[in-house]
């Protein structure tokens, strides 16, 4: 799949953006605070209806200005589709061939992209809730209809989490009501533990052969994902949502003391080892970076290779935080994808690519063709 055309109004500092990208390497070049990483964004959102830098879309909103708005003509095998999102400050209209989607689950998986971003090179030494959220968005790319399962369990988790506060707000029962969260939570939790535990074994192979083709000295990386709620990952979802509603009934005297729900997969986390131990306390900062260079590469390949459509690119300014050998693997496993990729920087002297290549300057929120040297 790939953008044909991309319309943007009023997205941060795009105040009126229109161009067509080029159907492999799209290189936006432009200073700091120009407008990159907002470019990025808004392709993101119209791939997941968020954005990957708040929770709160409407920040995306021009300042001063009632909505934003992003419009892409998506070619997908042979076929042409309309995506076209409004953000208002509490709401959003999402159409799709000039139609509004209902529910919005419908709207998942017409349009995928992987995105990498410097601030990932963090993530196996970040907070755990930045590694779910890193986590989350590879599993929704791998597995469009997992964002609806992630969404209706986050829902579950602010109601149960608002009567754990103020009990006085329901017209039920408080603990009656408690039940019933427990058991969405417990049945939403084992579907997304499931699919992130089935997303981790399939990568797994290639983040280890990638970490090793990357930094050559005989380290092995792995991945170690640890429930909150133990159990078996790979076992039957009715088992995993017993265990789950299980852990919360009896975690239900603290949780109420304390206004908030204390397990679940909303407390689960990822460790990335190195030789076996926990490399946020082990590995050396290049080390680290090697790590989630591996990852994402490994990603890469295995959306590159699964079934027929793979998704586009998006690179936010990666290879200014990546030495030399390292920026030139990343781009060589991009080159070896057939991707259309979106890649940012302020040195396009970075990016390792001649074919196939077309240059924008991004200034002042503004994106033109790069006059060809
Ligand atoms: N809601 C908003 N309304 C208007 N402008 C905004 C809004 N949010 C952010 N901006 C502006 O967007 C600009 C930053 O854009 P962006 O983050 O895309 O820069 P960048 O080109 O990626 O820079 P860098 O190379 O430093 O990462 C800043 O000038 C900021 O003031
Ligand atoms: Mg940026």
């Amino acid at each position: 799949m790939y953008v044909r055309s991309l319309t943007i109004r009023d997205v941060r500092n795009l105040e009126a953006v229109r161009f067509e990208p080029g159907p492999r390497f799209n290189v936006f070049i432009g200073e700091n605070g120009q407008g990159k990483t907002n470019l990025l964004e808004s392709i993101y959102v119209t791939c997941a209806l968020r954005s990957f830098r708040t929770s709160r879309l409407a920040e995306v909103i021009r300042l001063g200005q009632p909505s934003a708005r992003v419009a892409a003509a998506i070619r997908r095998g042979g076929m042409e589709r309309e995506l076209d999102i409004v953000v208002r400050p509490r709401s959003k209209i999402v159409r799709l061939d000039n139609k509004a989607v209902r529910p919005l689950s419908r709207y998942f998986g017409n349009f995928n992209a992987v995105l990498f971003a410097p601030e990932d090179l963090q993530i196996p030494r970040g907070s755990p809730g930045g590694r779910r959220r890193f986590l989350d968005r590879s599993v929704f790319t791998w597995r469009a209809e997992y964002l609806v399962d992630v969404q209706r369990y986050e829902r579950a988790l602010r109601m149960r989490n608002a009567l754990l506060r103020d009990p006085r707000g329901s017209p039920k029962q408080g603990p009656e009501l408690l039940t019933i969260y427990d058991g969405q939570l417990g049945t939403l939790g084992a579907r997304l533990l499931r699919r992130r535990a089935a997303f981790l074994a399939d990568i797994a192979p290639r983040f280890r052969a990638a970490f090793d083709e990357i930094t050559r000295a005989g380290l092995c990386a792995d991945l170690r994902y640890e429930p909150a709620v133990a159990g078996d990952l790979h076992g039957e979802e009715p088992e995993l949502a017993q265990a789950i509603e299980s852990a919360l009934r009896e975690r239900r005297r603290q949780d109420w003391a304390r206004g908030t729900t204390s397990t679940g997969p909303h407390r689960d986390d990822l460790t990335f080892l190195l030789d076996g131990q926990p490399a946020q306390r082990y590995a050396s900062q290049g080390q680290l970076r090697a790590l989630v260079l591996a990852w994402k590469t490994a990603e890469i390949e295995l959306l590159a290779g699964s079934h027929g459509e793979p998704p586009v690119f998006l690179l936010d300014d990666v290879s200014s935080e990546l030495d030399a050998a390292r920026n030139a693997y990343l781009f060589d496993v991009l080159a070896a994808s057939q991707s259309q990729c979106f890649i940012t920087t302020t040195h396009p002297g970075h990016v390792l690519l001649s074919a196939d290549r077309v240059d924008f300057s991004v200034r002042g929120g503004a994106i033109s063709l790069e006059d060809s040297a």
